[in-house]
């Protein structure tokens, strides 16, 4: 029998060190793009890819993104009471969209040791991983286009994107086989992975983002990876160990990817999705032509 993506691991323990200081009292995970947490457009993502439960991986400080997702009594209550029907269905909408369950970790040890904290919740199924920070916008949502690829090969899929140049030395990087088929040209087979390599030791200029459809053979690998740079286990080390085992595929996914975790990246997305806002659209890109920008 085929397996199924039903479950979505969303990790947001991290410290948030990049954006500092912002992040001293508040998860960068809540930060706004335009009026909306940067969280929730992970969430709307794994829905929209047909995953129907959605664990958040939270550590200490993180008290506000459950709040978010949950029913938000006063603030209804006042918001019925006013007439603000249109407000009112929108924030009721959020704490309706989905059950999320929640996971700690209590210590910040790294990418792998977040997504092995949600080993429980997950189960033995495969699941998906959305990096919130990576906000991805795409006609069809970035994670449907992977769970469309893992229909087909049952394997684990990671999102890639081509970056040129010096840039390729902050991601990890992939080493790639073609494959034929249905989506040849988009799908490789991953031989192996370096982290932030030097452009000239990069094996290609595909970088890894933040979307990711593992099999749950990579909680055991995960289990056996040790503590690499920084002290941290990297998700990237357990899905090394796990190509010793299965395939696993990197997908050239259709869309723009937004790194929103790092100041730059932040604002350069407040201004791609505002400006295609239907209600801010028009008005922004004028004020933005008022801009001496020389
Ligand atoms: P990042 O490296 O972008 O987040 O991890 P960070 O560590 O919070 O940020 P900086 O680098 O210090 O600015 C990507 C995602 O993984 C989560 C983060 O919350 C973020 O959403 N993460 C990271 C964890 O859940 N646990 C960790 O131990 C590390």
């Amino acid at each position: 029998m085929k397996m199924k993506v039903r479950k979505a691991v969303i990790p947001a323990a991290g410290m948030g060190t990049r954006f500092l200081p912002a992040t001293k009292a508040q998860p960068k995970e809540m930060l706004a793009l335009v009026d909306k947490p940067i969280i929730q457009y992970g969430v709307e993502e794994a829905l929209a890819a047909g995953c129907d439960q959605v664990i958040i991986v939270t550590s200490r400080g993180k008290q506000s993104i459950e709040d978010h997702f949950d029913v938000s009594y006063e603030l209804e209550k006042m918001l019925e009471a006013r007439g603000k029907i249109d407000l009112l269905r929108l924030v009721h909408g959020i704490s309706d969209m989905v059950h999320v369950a929640y996971v700690r970790q209590k210590e910040t040890l790294g990418l792998g040791d977040a997504v092995l904290t949600a080993r429980e919740l997950v189960g033995d199924e495969p699941f998906a991983v959305l990096l919130p920070d990576d906000v991805v916008d795409a006609q069809i949502p970035c994670l449907k286009q992977m769970i469309e690829v893992f229909d087909e090969t049952q394997s684990s899929v990671i999102a890639t994107q081509i970056v040129e140049g010096e840039a390729i030395s902050a991601y990890g990087v992939l080493d790639v086989k073609p494959t034929d088929g249905r989506f040849k040209g988009k799908l490789f087979e991953i031989q192996n992975m370096v982290e932030k390599p030097a452009l000239k030791d990069a094996p290609s200029d595909l970088a890894i983002i933040g979307r990711y459809v593992l099999t749950p053979a990579v909680f055991e690998t995960l289990s056996q990876t040790q503590k690499g740079s920084g002290g941290e286990v990297q998700l990237t080390d357990g899905i090394k160990l796990l190509l010793k085992k299965e395939r696993v595929y990197a997908y050239v996914f259709e869309g723009k990817r937004h790194d929103a975790g790092d100041k730059l990246g932040f604002l350069k997305a407040t201004v791609e999705l505002a400006l295609k806002r239907k209600d801010l659209g028009e008005p922004f890109r004028l004020y933005l032509k008022t801009l001496d920008l020389g």
